[in-house]
């Protein structure tokens, strides 16, 4: 059998493509929503597809599971910070995944949403949602990024460049969600869901 160590590497591996263009995706959008969104239509060409992203998901599933398992098999023996660093990315990388997939999945089919931009942010743009939507989105892609340093294993001076590289692509990336860069008009039905929840 396949070692958990192994197949973490190797899926990690593939999934870095699919995640480096969704960072991109993001990143488009510090020129304007427009931009954001016509990546996004070009990209979903590819990742869309039936079989594409039906080993997407199952790869995103099969790293978090091992993962998950190296993080519980591997608590006696880490004893230094970077390797806490790795765990403690890592494990809320798989918390965010399980919300974040979880939540386009759900919004796609059963809520029959485009999950563009609008969706991602609309969440910031509703009080107090707001107060988790802004660590949320944050927190994974500077755990992205310190998770990605830590795997280079190329030392602390590595992982605190991925890192202080991972804190200003989430702040550009929060504050394109957030409209501080531009002003941004949610739709009213992305903004639907939250205000069910608060009435
Ligand atoms: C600020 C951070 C992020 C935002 C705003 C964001 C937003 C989104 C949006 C809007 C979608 C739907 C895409 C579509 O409909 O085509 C999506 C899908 C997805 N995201 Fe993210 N994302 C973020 C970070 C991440 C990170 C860090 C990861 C992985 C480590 C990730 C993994 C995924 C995956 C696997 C999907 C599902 C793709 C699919 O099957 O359609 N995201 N994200």
């Amino acid at each position: 059998m396949i070692a958990p160590r192994m197949l973490h590497r190797a899926i990690g591996t593939v999934l870095a493509v699919f995640v480096t263009a969704h960072i991109a995706n993001h990143l488009a959008a510090l020129a304007a929503v427009e931009a954001h969104v016509r990546f996004m239509e070009r990209a979903r060409l590819v990742y869309r597809q039936p079989v594409v992203e039906a080993v997407l998901l199952l790869c995103v599933v099969l790293q978090a599971a091992s993962g998950l398992r190296m993080l519980w098999t591997g608590r006696r023996r880490r004893r230094t910070v970077l390797a806490w660093l790795q765990a403690g990315s890592g494990a809320y990388l798989a918390l965010f995944l399980a919300i974040h997939v979880g939540a386009v999945l759900v919004a796609r089919i059963a809520g029959g949403l485009d999950t563009n931009f609008y969706f991602a942010a609309a969440g910031l743009h509703v009080w107090p949602f707001v107060l988790f939507f802004t660590p949320y989105y944050f927190l994974a892609v500077v755990a992205l990024f310190v998770h990605l340093g830590c795997a280079l294993r190329r030392g602390r001076a590595v992982v605190a460049l991925a890192s202080a590289a991972g804190i200003v692509v989430a702040g550009l990336i929060v504050a394109a969600l957030m409209g501080s860069l531009y002003p941004v008009e949610i739709p009213a039905n992305y903004l639907q869901t939250f205000a069910a929840r608060r009435a």
